[in-house]
């Protein structure tokens, strides 16, 4: 255990992804405890949207769609970053595309399995994130279909012949689910559970394939650094994708668009699950972030993250706080409790430490394992611990509440 800032320094330089933080953008005099929320830019994606911008957009104009003067080619990007996502994720590299945001995903693909795919309810945990809820809920009124709520660990007898949309690691807690013994509950009550992979990806270990998970949405803003906005993915197990219909069956989902047909005919595969035409600035910042996960083993990076977590932890009970205990795996972030937590926040972020709120209460800390230092966990924690006992968070310029929290 680190219990000084020394053995955090000496943990350091034994940091085999130590090599990484190089890779990023960030400011100087900035702790950055955010990149659960938004990744910071690497180098690379800032340089690859100059060169989108100037070289591809400005210079090749519409010619760069298939590709021009070296340029990248922009038709296939979607797929192409869904490619580098896939090993992310333990998928195949066809099984998963880059696409509109998650909350458009989740509609997607929770409407094809109520419509193609003969499921009857719609099922969620209490407590998920809002807009997966929301989403759920709007298709209900669409379809008909019931939605109901669950209280985490039911037993998925329940949401039999249903879809079930679960988060991998809770976006309060960071507690993470079982994904393989979930599977097998689920698929002994015939229930498709939809993952939402958004705190998880780029962060931890993840083998869909082997848990035996067909259908996945995610975030490419967080910890996969794609910039503010960043498309999302949307993984679909080969196996089935062809028996799908999604509702939102735009052009670039069709099996050949370019033939300008009346009529829809999907696309193989997970390729369906595209609808209009490609954020192309946005997808080029995130297929160039990506590039930073080659060679770099996600058993690794979920092992850094919780060791930063956990020093995080320490330091935050030396402050007086009592974090969210999580029993067993936890994702890349921490959240402790305070009714004051909005202003604690915003005193930190004062000071250079850079965290978010989750209402009603939760200041949350993400631990990206890319560009941290445990030294940087290790000052974090004396910021923190000045902030408690000194009680500047009381300041009136923090209780100021921004439409973004
Ligand atoms: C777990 C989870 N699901 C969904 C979303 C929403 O994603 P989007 O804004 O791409 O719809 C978020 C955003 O933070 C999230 O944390």
């Amino acid at each position: 255990m680190i219990v000084s800032r020394e053995q955090a320094e000496r943990a350091d330089a034994q940091d085999p992804l130590r090599a990484l933080r190089g890779a990023f953008d960030l400011p100087p005099g900035v702790i950055y405890l955010d990149g659960n929320s938004l990744g910071p830019p690497p180098r690379q994606a800032l340089e690859r949207l100059r060169r989108t911008a100037d070289h591809e957009w400005k210079g090749g104009l519409i010619r760069s769609w298939n590709g021009h003067d070296g340029g990248e080619r922009w038709i296939d990007l979607a797929s192409r970053c869904g490619a580098k996502i896939a090993p992310l994720i333990g998928a195949d590299a066809g099984d998963v595309i880059v696409c509109d945001s998650v909350s458009v995903n989740l509609f997607k693909l929770a409407a094809a399995l109520i419509s193609a795919g003969g499921r009857r309810a719609l099922w969620i945990e209490e407590g998920e994130f809002p807009t997966d809820g929301y989403i759920l809920d709007g298709l209900s009124r669409l379809t008909g279909a019931p939605l109901s709520r669950l209280e985490p660990g039911t037993d998925l007898s329940h949401a039999a012949g249903g879809v079930l949309v679960k988060s991998l690691a809770h976006y309060k807690t960071a507690a993470v689910a079982d994904m393989a013994a979930h599977e097998r509950n689920a698929q002994a009550h015939d229930a498709a559970i939809i993952w939402d992979l958004s705190h998880g990806a780029g962060v931890l270990d993840i083998n869909v394939k082997a848990a035996g998970a067909k259908y996945a949405i995610g975030c490419g803003y967080k910890y996969m650094n794609g910039g503010p906005g960043a498309p999302a993915f949307i993984y679909v197990d080969g196996a089935v994708a062809n028996h799908l219909d999604q509702p939102i069956s735009g052009w670039m989902g069709h099996a050949d668009p370019f033939a300008f047909g009346r009529d829809y005919a999907p696309a193989s595969g997970v390729a369906r699950f595209a609808a209009g035409t490609p954020q192309i600035l946005s997808l080029s910042a995130l297929d160039a972030a990506l590039d930073i996960f080659r060679g770099v083993e996600m058993a690794a990076l979920e092992q850094k993250a919780r060791a930063l977590g956990d020093l995080f932890i320490v330091r935050a009970r030396e402050a007086g706080l009592s974090p969210i205990a999580v029993n067993g795996r936890r994702g890349g972030h921490v959240s402790i409790p305070h009714p004051n937590g909005y202003s604690i926040v915003q005193a930190l972020i004062a000071k250079g430490v850079i965290g978010d709120f989750r209402a009603p209460d939760l200041m949350r800390f993400g631990f990206s394992p890319l560009f941290l230092s445990y030294a940087e966990v290790w000052e974090s924690g004396d910021v923190l611990r000045a902030i408690m006992e000194t009680e500047q968070w009381r300041a009136d310029e923090y209780a100021q509440a921004g439409p973004v929290t």
